[in-house]
């Protein structure tokens, strides 16, 4: 089974502050960091530092070549990464005392997919491969169309969640990865529970794996619910917790982990992710994960 992770690559600009602004308020950062982030490469370096051989499809701008290097780095394949004139996507993130974040993303070649540039990256998969996607990029409903009709595995984290995926049909997706927030926005429910009740009338084919911050996450599937904690840490930067979490699920998925190993594994991820600054940079090797 080859993996595909056709999503997002920004320049994160992490400025750290006392206090997320409110609206109208001007504050001084403490400090300022640029990593390299994006759900789509930090999931891609999950799986990479997971143990998966993972190929990252999508666009950079014309001042990718971090993204290249990292890929280079977490032996991450960019066959089917490509680049296009104009700016890469970045975000803006204001980073708390407490760790906690707030994002602002400006897609730049992250919203210049075209159809032409997916098929030809699609044409090196077909049935049985996975393919995994986030919500950063354009042309999503293709992307699913087309991949379900090869065959292929579909896993989506639907993050940020928005109206274009009204556009998706979502029932071609075999597993979703979602949030409380994402969970909410698709079912219209907010108590855990019954967004997976709602998930399960809703897709009864799929599986779900709702993450719950700090109160852990809960596994859905084939009829049965598997819980698992989160790891209490010190936090410094919970910006792709939820990516390395869903990385190393599907690390786990495509080893055939039996379910509740798979996510206390992912939660132990996550947990050494928050510990640490950044978004790709944050993300445990999986020999840290054992240990
Ligand atoms: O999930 C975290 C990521 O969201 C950040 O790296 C940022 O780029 C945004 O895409």
């Amino acid at each position: 089974m080859k993996v595909l992770n056709y999503g997002s690559l920004n320049y994160d600009y992490v400025y750290e502050v006392d206090h997320i602004n409110q609206p109208g308020e001007t504050q001084s950062c403490v400090r300022r960091n640029v990593f390299c982030g994006g759900k789509g490469l930090n999931q891609s370096v999950a799986l990479a530092r997971a143990g998966v051989s993972v190929y990252q499809g999508g666009l950079t701008g014309e001042d990718g070549q971090m993204f290249l290097e990292v890929c280079r780095e977490n032996g991450i394949d960019t066959s089917c990464l490509g680049r296009v004139e104009g700016p890469s996507g970045h975000a803006v993130i204001q980073l708390d005392r407490s760790g906690e974040n707030c994002i602002l993303i400006y897609g730049g070649a992250n919203q210049s997919q075209t159809r032409e540039w997916m098929d030809k990256t699609l044409d090196h998969f077909g049935e049985g491969d996975l393919l995994l996607l986030q919500n950063e990029v354009n042309g999503l409903d293709y992307l699913i169309d087309q991949a379900y009709a090869k065959g292929m595995v579909i896993v989506l984290n639907p993050s940020p969640w928005d109206d274009k995926l009204k556009a998706c049909d979502l029932k071609k997706v075999s597993v979703f990865l979602i949030n409380e927030v994402e969970g909410g926005q698709i079912t219209g429910e907010q108590e855990p529970e019954r967004i997976l009740d709602k998930m399960q009338q809703l897709y009864p084919d799929a599986q779900t794996v709702l993450t719950l911050g700090s109160k852990g996450a809960i596994w859905q599937g084939r009829g049965q619910r598997v819980r698992q904690k989160a790891y209490k840490v010190d936090v410094v930067d919970t910006t792709a917790a939820g990516d390395t979490f869903t990385g190393y699920f599907i690390a786990g998925m495509t080893e055939h982990m039996p379910v509740e190993e798979n996510m206390r594994r992912a939660a132990r991820a996550s947990a050494i992710a928050v510990s640490r600054m950044g978004a790709a940079p944050s993300i445990p090797a999986l020999s840290e994960v054992e240990r």
